[in-house]
């Protein structure tokens, strides 16, 4: 594969950006002509901002699987498409080259079908980080089926809720996962998921841990005897279904400001450009380099940056199952030593954990292989990014600060790796195609002027092939969350700073989202959980800066009087409670990280919380809270003072 759209020097990164934002069409059409189409595009762009409708390649069709497994068999059906990294170091790897992965794909594409799956049904798939979920997610898009991965840290609650929104027909799940040293019993969470569900026909499970799993006739079959099944049957090519560009592809549950996760929905033709295009050119992929990004396939990062990005470049893909810090914490050392990486795209909160244990469990890890870092998912502190570069990279390897969201399909700010300069903490500046503002409270854009530094909040005025389209099935709660706020800007929910090179530096959040980790959580969604438990009466839910996690969740909690302030015996047992009460409703990942027991929150006359007081308060800053007067009772925020932890 060559690239011709990869950007090689700065100046072109200048000329290119200045191309696509005279005419996006022309500049978006060129790149699209790189792809294989069943039918080209008669319009290449077509939107507004107000509805919103955003189409990209209108009247093209195309499978998006064609382009990453059929187009490569020619020339380079015996490369390693994925290269499998088992959670257990002892156990073999895999290797599959595109040829077995068109193979694999095909005959579970028929495995779909011979049950029922029919395209634009809405299939969801509950798996660990083994091959069958690269093959699964892969199948569906063949078949056009809409796929919904669910990350395996979320509740038989949270799936439940996800199923129902989506109206799935079809869940693929494993008996269980291996994550470290725990075993994670997927289908059981998957069974109790179910209970009520109406949509639900087949459930498909493949083995992996060989946990004890129920499995109910008529309603669940193996994987293995599903294919065993196709083979009798002598199924093998299975021809790919054409796609109109803006049929859906995807959809990926994420975080917002309100209690219920939205759909996003990605669409087939803008999605495949835009994760093709930004993956070639922020990473500077090169032929027979070896790609490894560590996220898992149930975020975005995962599908983007693992699947259909590097496989629609023909690229490898390292796709590794365990955790950082199993067997212990040189795994991540150790497995770019075994297969020689070139590539490594991770989070800050891994380099932050890593960074905890020394450089012990570098000693004896060849890293030379590595040409380039990257980082996602939050802010990366200072300390971090330098640490990341000198025990890492040597300091030879540039670092990409590739900021994005599960909404925008692809990076959108990152510098491009050897091409265009880095900044420790700032992601840079706009990829082509993007183009990036600050605004204030008003809507207003910021001016630069004479200003060394300006903020604001950051919006983006026109759209990019990887826009979402739509939330599933509520079109008017995709307008209000991202296109109400600022009118005729995708407002991104993040505030940040450029300096007069007209670099972006992401500070967080500016809206009633935390950034666990790495991972999104709404705290009226942790609230809402938390709420449940008997004997809650009110909470209050805000991030507070953790050294590992980025933000930790500290939540202040109103518990049916007597219990108070009690931490000696009721108050310990209490918040274990609570605790469990959030991991059911919605999974570990948003487990509150301090409970604290008050006996109000600080509310405005109209009764509003004000988070403002709250966030200071858990952030430690005690004494400048601010304007209080217009509080109903300023007392309280005495009395949470002191209780503080
Ligand atoms: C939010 C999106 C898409 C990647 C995985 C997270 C934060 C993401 C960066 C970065 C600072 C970042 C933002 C964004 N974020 N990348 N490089 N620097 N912040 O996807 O779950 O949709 O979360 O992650 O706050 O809005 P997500």
């Amino acid at each position: 594969m060559s690239y011709p759209y990869q950007i090689k020097t700065f100046e072109q990164y200048q000329a290119d950006y200045k191309k696509s934002i005279e005419n996006p069409e022309a500049f978006w059409s060129a790149i699209a002509e790189n792809f294989t189409w069943r039918k080209k595009w008669d319009k290449t762009l077509e939107w507004n901002f107000t509805e919103p409708k955003i189409e990209w390649f209108k009247g093209g069709k195309l499978n998006i699987t064609e382009n990453c497994l059929d187009r490569h068999l020619e020339k380079m059906g015996n490369m390693p498409a994925i290269i499998w990294e088992p959670n257990d170091p002892e156990e073999h790897h895999r290797v599959l080259t595109y040829r077995k992965l068109y193979e694999k794909v095909c005959q579970f594409a028929h495995v779909l079908k011979t049950n029922g799956v029919q395209k634009g049904d809405r299939v969801c798939i509950y798996m660990g980080m083994i091959p069958e979920l690269a093959i699964a997610v892969l199948a569906c898009a063949r078949i056009g089926a809409i796929h919904s991965v669910i990350f395996g840290g979320f509740s038989a609650q949270s799936i439940a809720d996800r199923l129902e929104d989506a109206k799935a027909s079809f869940v693929i799940t494993c008996d269980g996962a291996f994550r470290g040293a725990k075993d994670i019993p997927l289908k059981s969470v998957i069974d109790d998921a179910l209970i009520g569900n109406k949509t639900v026909k087949r459930v498909i499970v493949a083995t992996r841990t060989r946990t004890p799993v129920s499995m109910i006739k008529g309603r669940d079959v193996w994987w293995e005897d599903e294919i065993k099944n196709v083979e009798t049957l002598g199924l093998t090519d299975c021809p790919a279904e054409e796609m109109d560009a803006e049929d859906p592809l995807f959809i990926l549950y994420t975080s917002g400001s309100t209690g219920k996760p939205k759909g996003v929905v990605h669409t087939c033709g803008g999605y495949m450009v835009y994760t093709n295009y930004s993956f070639v050119n922020v990473f500077q992929y090169q032929p027979g380099q070896i790609h490894f990004c560590t996220a898992d396939i149930g975020w975005v990062t995962g599908h983007s940056y693992i699947v259909y990005g590097p496989l629609s470049a023909g690229a490898t893909t390292l796709m590794f199952e365990g955790i950082p810090t199993w067997p212990d914490a040189g795994r991540f050392w150790e497995i770019v030593d075994k297969y020689k990486v070139n590539i490594l795209y991770t989070a800050p909160t891994a380099i932050r954990s890593l960074m905890g244990f020394g450089l012990g469990p570098l000693a004896g890890k060849n890293l030379s292989s590595l040409q380039v870092l990257g980082t996602v998912g939050e802010p990366i502190n200072e300390e971090a990014w330098h640490w990341y570069d000198e025990n890492i990279g040597k300091k030879k390897c540039p670092i990409v600060d590739t900021w994005w969201q599960t909404e925008t399909g692809g990076i959108l700010i990152s510098n491009l790796a050897g091409v265009t300069p880095s900044k420790p903490g700032w992601a840079t500046l706009p990829l082509p195609g993007v183009q990036v503002t600050l605004v204030d409270e008003n809507g207003k854009e910021i001016e630069q002027g004479d200003a060394d530094i300006v903020s604001g909040n950051l919006c983006i005025k026109a759209p990019w092939p990887g826009i979402l389209r739509t939330t599933y099935g509520d079109h008017e709660r995709c307008r209000t969350n991202y296109f109400a706020t600022y009118p005729g800007m995708y407002f991104t929910g993040d505030g940040a700073m450029r300096n007069k090179e007209g670099m972006y530096r992401i500070t967080g959040r500016v809206d009633d989202v935390l950034n666990v980790s790495g991972h999104r959580i709404g705290t009226a969604e942790v609230e809402n959980a938390i709420n449940m438990h008997a004997g809650v009466v009110e909470s209050a839910v805000v991030g507070y800066p953790h050294e590992v996690k980025g933000q930790g969740i500290y939540a202040f909690v109103i518990y049916q009087g007597s219990h108070g302030q009690d931490t000696h015996g009721t108050g310990d047992l209490v918040r274990k409670d609570i605790t469990q009460t959030v991991t059911r409703i919605i999974g570990p990942i948003a487990k509150p990280d301090k409970i604290q027991f008050v006996s109000g929150l600080p509310k405005t006359r109209s009764g509003k919380i004000m988070r403002r007081i709250l966030r200071k308060i858990a952030e430690g800053e005690t004494d400048n809270l601010g304007d209080t007067t217009t509080l109903l009772d300023p007392g309280v925020v005495e009395e949470i003072k002191k209780g503080r932890l």
